[in-house]
């Protein structure tokens, strides 16, 4: 009962074999970052050509290293958005083929749905006893979304709140590349802010006591450069320490926020588990204030390698969603903006088993 799954809808190339929905029999994959790094952030058109490069080769060895043949597979899974369309088509496309070719149900997955799903995987040869308990809260905090869902099945999201801006990891990265630190920023921020003292200097936490459950991280980032000014500072002119703090106070302000809508949510409940899943997810800070929900509710981060991109999660969705009698036709298009029920939107189809 193997699914593979393709992601290619931002800046990694990725292919998996998943078995039976949870185990990752082979996962590979292709980062672009060198590509995009001295951009400061993902160019489109470069990141879709760079997919088609790789994606053959990819396949090829993901099959080869979970040492399964076409006959082997169950269905083929890939994301068919939200993200960049171009890339998304890519790897869209490449699943289709090899689902006409292996004579096998083909299944577009959505790629925010994924990360969550993310949370339930585990390696080759490993048992994990956590299986997924409905309903549960999903948050997904990546480089082009931060939300809040009720999630009451694999193929039910109903969406609690999201950022009214930018998205953590966009704030993260567009910080980064303010001052000059690199790309993408979240683990270079992540990793410089550990030297530093987190209340070192209040930055605002903007929407923090509002009575909805949306978010905003924009208003952060702006302090940061306004901090840089008052002080007459340049990017690349603040000292090591300063840079230290200033960098562990940013990264507090945004896990705050994230931190404070979980807890908003977690009171319109019931909620059986708590999912925190995409890039941001693997935020060293983030996941230990995580750690302080234990005891009132089951919380589940993926293993930092399954936070960010990956092809397990739209595999192991895809399994899951197949199990379901979802279906997508060889027409299904990327969406750019797929909406979180796009299995209900027509695109994909529902049959009896
Ligand atoms: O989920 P992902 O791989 O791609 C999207 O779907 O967007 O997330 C990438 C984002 C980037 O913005 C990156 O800076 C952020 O996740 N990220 C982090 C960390 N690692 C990756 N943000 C904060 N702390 C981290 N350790
Ligand atoms: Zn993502």
């Amino acid at each position: 009962m193997y699914v593979l799954g393709i992601e290619s809808s931002c800046d990694d190339t990725a292919v998996a074999i998943v078995r039976e929905g949870r185990e990752i029999s082979s996962h590979v994959r292709h980062s672009q970052i060198d590509l995009h790094a001295e951009y400061g952030g993902v160019v489109p058109e470069t990141a879709s050509r760079a997919h088609l490069e790789v994606m053959s080769l990819l396949v090829k060895k993901a099959m080869q290293s979970a040492e399964i043949s076409w006959a082997d597979l169950i269905g083929v899974a890939a994301t068919a958005g939200p993200g960049l369309i171009g890339s998304i088509l890519v790897g869209l496309q490449a699943a289709k083929g090899i689902a006409a070719a292996a004579e096998r149900p083909f299944i577009g997955i959505n790629h925010l749905c994924g990360h969550i799903y993310a949370a339930f995987l585990q390696n080759r040869g490993e048992t994990t006893s956590v299986e997924p308990r409905f309903p549960l809260l999903g948050v997904v905090v990546s480089g082009g979304h931060s939300a809040l869902y009720r999630v009451t099945g694999w193929d039910q999201y109903e969406l609690l709140g999201a950022t009214r801006d930018d998205a953590a990891g966009e704030a993260f990265d567009k910080i980064a590349k303010w001052l000059g630190l690199g790309f993408p920023g979240g683990p270079i921020i992540d990793q410089m802010a550990e030297k530093g003292n987190p209340h070192a200097i209040a930055f605002p936490r903007p929407l923090l006591h509002a009575k909805n459950l949306d978010m905003s991280f924009s208003g952060i980032k702006t302090s940061v450069i306004y901090w840089m000014r008052e002080r007459g500072l340049k990017p690349g002119e603040i000292s090591k320490g300063d840079l230290a703090h200033l960098t562990a106070s940013f990264r507090e302000a945004i896990v705050d926020v994230i931190f404070h809508k979980i807890e908003e949510a977690l009171k319109r409940g019931p909620f059986r588990q708590v999912v925190v899943a995409g890039g941001v997810a693997a935020n060293s800070r983030l996941r230990e204030r995580l750690q302080m929900l234990k005891g009132r509710v089951e919380v589940i981060v993926p293993e930092i390698g399954l936070c960010a991109d990956n092809a397990a999660m739209i595999g192991g969705l895809g399994y899951a969603l197949l199990q379901l009698g979802y279906r997508s036709p060889l027409s299904l298009n990327a969406d750019p903006n797929l909406p979180m029920d796009w299995l209900k939107k027509g695109d994909s189809s529902r049959h009896a088993n």
